[in-house]
């Protein structure tokens, strides 16, 4: 209800847009919404095209345009692409079409373990769309010389996240044949290269135990955000009812029994449908 009412009188003012294929997104919207208590956030989850990362590179990108058109138009000032494979695909283009509007992308924290790690080799979990980037390809060489590097696709993981299932046996099942082959090649540190799998971080320490690191890089990403946010708009401004508000373009319904547990939002959520290229926001669903 209150997404509605929210969504038929305003436009949200001076708000950060963030969006990911779905659910994912929302581990760093928690971390932004700690870090800049007094921002408006609109969160988009793009549900009705949820995995991205099997998907061209190419696709992946023209949802994100659109994404962030979408976003400028319901008031976002900023946009924090919360997601690995779209960030690959896409922060460059952004940046190019909107040069007026601040963009935070991600990328695999694989700097932080190849800086830190002590058995020279480090693991990476992240879609095949990340791992076919440019993008990560100059992170690994400009970073990571003389580590080697572990990487997995971690196939139908995203999926079953996106279906709540977190903690089952088919989830431990993906990560075990991610991880086990990493472990018996000594990494010592995991990067969460996609933002659904901090929904599974406690199934990947217990698989990798208590010396391997497991690095999530949202807090780094919530940091520059709020550097970004202050920049923009100034250290007087005030907001004394800020609001987050997450909209799908699939099941709204569905979203909130998935997210219940991790997020106290279901007031806030609301629909967008895809049409053609473009996306509307659909209040009546
Ligand atoms: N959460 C996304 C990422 O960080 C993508 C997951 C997907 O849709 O494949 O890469």
């Amino acid at each position: 209800m209150m997404a509605n009412s929210l969504r038929n009188k305003t436009i949200l003012d001076n708000a950060i847009g963030v969006f990911d294929s779905g659910i994912g997104g929302l581990s760093v919207l928690t971390e932004i919404r700690k870090s800049i208590p007094r921002a408006n956030l609109i969160y988009f989850g793009d549900q009705a095209h949820v995995p991205y990362g099997p998907r061209p590179l190419e696709q992946v990108q023209q949802f994100s345009i659109a994404i962030s058109k979408f976003l400028m138009a319901q008031g976002a000032k900023m946009i924090v692409v919360a997601c690995n494979a779209a960030s690959a695909a896409s922060l460059k283009e952004l940046r190019r079409l909107f040069p007026q509007v601040p963009i935070v992308g991600m990328e695999p924290a694989v700097k932080p373990a190849a800086e830190q790690t002590l058995s020279g080799a480090v693991g990476v979990l992240a879609t095949p769309a990340t791992f076919q980037s440019e993008l990560y390809a100059s992170v690994v060489e400009r970073f990571a010389n003389g580590v080697n590097v572990f990487q997995s696709t971690c196939p139908g993981l995203v999926n079953e996240i996106e279906s709540g299932n977190f903690a089952g046996e088919k989830t431990r099942k993906i990560l075990e044949e991610a991880l086990l082959p990493m472990l018996a090649n000594k990494i010592d540190s995991v990067v969460l290269g996609c933002t659904h799998y901090p929904y599974v971080l406690s199934i990947v320490k217990s698989i990798v135990g208590p010396d391997v690191r497991v690095i999530n890089p949202a807090p780094a990403v919530a940091k520059q955000t709020a550097k970004l946010f202050g920049q923009l708009v100034g250290a007087s401004y005030t907001n004394p009812v800020p609001v987050t508000e997450i909209i799908t373009s699939a099941d709204k319904q569905k979203l909130i029994e998935t997210i219940r547990e991790f997020f106290p939002f279901e007031n806030h959520i609301s629909n967008a449908k895809w049409v053609g290229p473009s996306l509307i926001a659909n209040v009546t669903q």
